[in-house]
């Protein structure tokens, strides 16, 4: 992801959250040394970009921050595709573990996570500030 790329990953971010992330903090992430901020670019009609997400790696452990596939683009395979990239970049940066928080409801992203191996670590209760939800931490070892 660069700079340009905002203007699609934002319209993005808005069909894929309750509570998008504003450019200021996708600025932020691009600024960071140890944050990596990867997009599906597709070049077949309808072109664009299809689905994006952002992790940190640090001390040895990743952790998922984003992850968003444009709702035209749902269910043709992009989130994992994205995935099975992040788990090759790491294990060939000798990461052991990548761990994210899921709402408790958001059955489909939990059902692609169990997919690729990520278990149940813990809860976080009441963590989602709009409406109390529940977090579900999430680890894969790699
Ligand atoms: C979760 C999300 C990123 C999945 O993106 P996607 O590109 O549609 O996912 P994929 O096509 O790669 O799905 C791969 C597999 O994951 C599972 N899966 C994905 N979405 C699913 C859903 N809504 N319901 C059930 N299973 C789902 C399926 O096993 C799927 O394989 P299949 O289509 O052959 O059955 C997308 O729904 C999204 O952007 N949601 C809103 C943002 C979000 O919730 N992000 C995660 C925050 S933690």
């Amino acid at each position: 992801m660069a700079a340009e790329d905002l203007e699609e990953v934002l319209a993005t971010e808005s069909e894929g959250h309750t509570r998008p992330w504003p450019k200021k903090i996708f600025l932020e992430e691009l600024a960071r040394s140890y944050a990596r901020l990867l997009v599906v670019r597709v070049e077949a009609p309808p072109v664009g970009i299809a689905a994006y997400c952002n992790y940190w790696l640090v001390a040895g452990e990743a952790q998922l921050l984003n992850i968003v596939t444009g709702l035209k683009f749902r269910r043709q395979g992009h989130a994992l595709l994205l995935l099975n990239h992040i788990f090759e970049e790491l294990r060939r940066k000798e990461c052991v573990s990548i761990s994210l928080e899921v709402r408790k409801s958001n059955i489909g992203a939990i059902s692609l996570y169990t997919s690729l191996g990520f278990e149940l670590a813990g809860v976080r209760a009441a963590y989602y500030a709009d409406n109390k939800e529940d977090a579900m931490v999430m680890i894969a070892a790699l």
